[in-house]
């Protein structure tokens, strides 16, 4: 495997099944107090975007395996970026600090661009509209854990499908998987993009573009939610056109079928109602909490070291 993380179609499904099992087994050693597998190493987090869940989960992961974490705020403006350095100096320098970068940036490619430079594995946490192939990460563990398996099952994506680069990468590795169904329900201004139905396409998955929420929620076994990403609209007008047009509550939730699943990447901006996290099949902050352990397991496949040591 590629040791940079850059985006989802890198991965094959052995690749993907070694990934599950290797977070399956960072599961156990978290709950058991942590190990000192990756004691000695440094993790730098570069965040150019805000984040809660991915640069906590992915520091918190360093922690449990002993390592050590280095980090700026918002490197947009602690960073030598406010002074015009440019992405690929900034990682030349942290990449001879740091073992590992994880990064998170605000244009597509931006990882690409690092991983050229980096003379350590860069894990992409986010660029821009494009990919999140950690989170892809997480929600196929998410998926394997909530449900037994992710063969054969029907998932509907939900919200802003342009912007929301969760879903692209989701999109991309549960192609790896047999019989899977993909509901795209999305606001008519931000549809699930061309590039992505092309790839499903060459993979001969099977999807469907459909805008009623309620006939889409009765027929799957997890709805995934997104939120619009008002940050990244060309205009207010436009973000109003797909803000608030498909909220999950607990009415839709009453159509669904009992053994389905709601998941959320979060951060959530009103298209989950709080009335639904009592629900059992509201799967959402379990999903954040799996975070923590596929990324241990991503960790420590980036600096080589697979197998845990107390
Ligand atoms: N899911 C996710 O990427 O959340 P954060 O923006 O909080 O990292």
């Amino acid at each position: 495997m590629d040791r940079h993380i850059l985006g989802a179609k890198q991965f094959d499904r052995s690749g993907l099944e070694s990934i599950l099992s290797a977070a399956r087994a960072m599961e156990q050693v978290a709950r058991s107090g942590g190990s000192q597998l990756l004691a000695g190493k440094i993790m730098a987090s570069l965040f150019f975007e805000p984040s809660t869940r991915t640069r906590f989960s992915f520091e918190s992961a360093m922690t449990r395996l002993g390592g050590q974490v280095i980090s700026t705020e918002n490197a947009s403006q602690f960073s030598s970026a406010i002074k015009g350095e440019t992405l690929e100096d900034t990682i030349r320098v942290i990449s001879s600090y740091a073992d590992v970068i994880v990064m998170r940036h605000y244009e597509i490619g931006a990882a690409a661009r690092a991983a050229h430079v980096s003379t350590v594995p860069i894990l992409n946490a986010g660029d821009g509209a494009g990919e999140h192939p950690t989170q892809a990460l997480l929600d196929l563990y998410t998926i394997e854990k909530e449900l037994g398996s992710i063969d054969g099952i029907s998932i509907a994506m939900v919200g802003d499908l342009t912007y929301g680069r969760t879903v692209h990468s989701l999109a991309y590795v549960l192609a790896n998987f047999r019989d899977v169904t993909i509901w795209f329900t999305a606001p008519e201004n931000t549809p699930i993009p061309q590039t992505v139905k092309e790839y499903l396409d060459e993979k001969g998955v099977r999807y469907y573009e459909e805008s009623d929420l309620r006939q889409v929620a009765e027929r799957v076994d997890v709805l995934y939610q997104t939120r619009v990403q008002k940050e990244r609209f060309p205009s207010q007008e436009e973000y109003e056109k797909a803000a608030g047009r498909y909220i999950v509550d607990k009415e839709l939730m009453d159509r669904m079928k009992r053994t389905s699943i709601v998941m959320h990447p979060l951060p959530r901006a009103g298209e989950i109602t709080p009335e639904c996290d009592a629900d059992p099949r509201a799967a959402y902050f379990r999903q954040a909490e799996n975070g923590v352990y596929v990324r241990m397991a991503l960790l420590a496949q980036a600096l080589g070291e697979n197998q845990a040591k107390e």
